[in-house]
């Protein structure tokens, strides 16, 4: 009897782990923990006349905010998600008051911004291409082979827009973007001084021009940091609300046309190998397919008609979508996008291929066999992020 009631218990345990922590069924969002984020940025602040005393110790004060809910300042702890933090100056010349290895702890940013932007300098120029090309220094310096994994974004403080040919800022910042260093700016004006903000949207990365005068400019800089550091890795294309908006709200899913042929079944653990989270793509609403079909677009080693696995199948008789290793399979509900005619009764097409039919501008589901049909197939993993650190 006794054993019986165990061999029950282990196979309630047994169960209970096999279906742990079902997803729901929408796609994943990036991670938002600030006491995880990893990340290198370099705080560029105009410290020229114009700023004022007043103007820079709320600046000082801003930037402390920033990382004061518990992210890790520095690199020398145990978990590797940590964030480095560097200090630059600059009014008609820029100067480094702390590299990325300079703060070790919140405690040294803190004393280190307040200290530095004490008072602002008599100098009434503010170049702001001096800001940005220290900042570039101050990356490339801090790289050299270390961190290689870590995003690297520029926030920018500046109270005046100035400077053409050499001093031009344009330029130095469109060569740091096009480096994959990602530029938050705020506008630092009390009187809403409208060329500022709209010179500064020029230097900006799309979605991430403020201004001071937003009573939640911490918050949208901690959004904004959260946003840098969600990003997918090589080969993968993180997926966004809208494929074609570089300013789109981006979700913590990466997908991959594989560009390869294959039967359902080894696409299926082809997506698996891809990467630790991989999975065939999943299509819960009509905006995700529409990202996937742009995507399987765009691969230039596929041409049209345009068909490719996804991954949804038929499981103990229900349509159900894959998902990551250890998480049980979601039954289709809600959107769907069968092509007429299907789903059809063949008991033995059990798995599903998006494809562009006749005339069809859009791909649709159909029903094949998992074993037999070769094409494209798309995959689908989780992005790096706060909650998913990516070595
Ligand atoms: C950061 O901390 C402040 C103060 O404790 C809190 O009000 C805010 O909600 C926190 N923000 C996030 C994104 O955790
Ligand atoms: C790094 O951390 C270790 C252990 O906590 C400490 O002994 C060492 O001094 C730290 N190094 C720096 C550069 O802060
Ligand atoms: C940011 O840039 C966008 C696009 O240029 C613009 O519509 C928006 O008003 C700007 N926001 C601020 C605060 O400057």
């Amino acid at each position: 009897m006794k054993s019986i009631i165990f061999f029950i218990a282990l196979l309630i345990v047994g169960t209970r782990s096999q279906t742990a922590s079902p997803s729901a069924y929408v796609d994943r969002e990036c991670g938002q923990n600030l006491q995880t984020l990893w990340l290198d940025v370099v705080v560029v602040v105009d410290n020229s006349a114009g700023m004022t005393n007043t103007g820079l110790t709320q600046v000082a004060s801003n930037i402390a905010t920033v990382f004061l809910n518990g992210t890790q300042i520095g690199s020398n702890y145990t978990d590797p998600r940590s964030t480095r933090v560097s200090l630059v100056t600059y009014n008609s010349d820029a100067a480094i008051t702390a590299d990325l290895n300079t703060y070790q702890s919140i405690d040294d940013l803190m004393g280190g911004a307040f200290g530095a932007l004490g008072a602002a300098s008599p100098n009434t120029e503010s170049t702001l291409q001096r800001g940005i090309a220290a900042a570039e220094q101050v990356l490339n310096n801090g790289r050299q082979g270390v961190r290689t994994n870590y995003k690297q974004a520029v926030i920018i403080y500046a109270s005046e827009y100035s400077g053409t040919g050499e001093k031009d800022p344009k330029p130095a910042a469109d060569r740091l973007k096009e480096s994959g260093v990602q530029i938050i700016t705020v506008a630092f004006n009390q009187d809403g001084n409208q060329a500022l903000l709209a010179k500064l949207s020029e230097i900006a990365s799309p979605g991430y021009n403020f201004t001071s005068l937003d009573t939640n400019i911490v918050g949208e800089i901690q959004g904004a940091l959260l946003q840098i550091n969600c990003f997918c890795p090589d080969l993968w294309v993180q997926y966004k609300a809208d494929f074609n908006d570089r300013a789109a709200y981006k979700y913590g899913v990466c997908v991959r046309s594989a560009g390869l042929q294959s039967a359902w079944t080894p696409a299926k653990f082809a997506c698996q190998n891809f990467a630790k989270t991989g999975f065939l793509v999943s299509e819960f609403s009509q905006q995700k397919h529409d990202f996937v079909f742009a995507l399987v677009q765009n691969d230039p080693t596929v041409t049209a008609p345009f068909m490719y696995h996804i991954g949804l199948s038929k499981i103990n008789g229900v349509w159900s979508w894959q998902q990551p290793a250890g998480q049980s399979v979601l039954p289709l509900q809600g959107y769907s996008k069968w092509n007429p005619g299907y789903a059809t009764s063949v008991s033995s097409d059990t798995a599903v291929l998006n494809s562009q039919t006749g005339t069809n501008l859009d791909a649709g589901w159909q029903n094949i066999s998992p074993y037999t049909v070769s094409k494209n197939y798309v995959c689908e993993s989780n992005s790096c992020d706060t909650d998913n650190y990516c070595a």
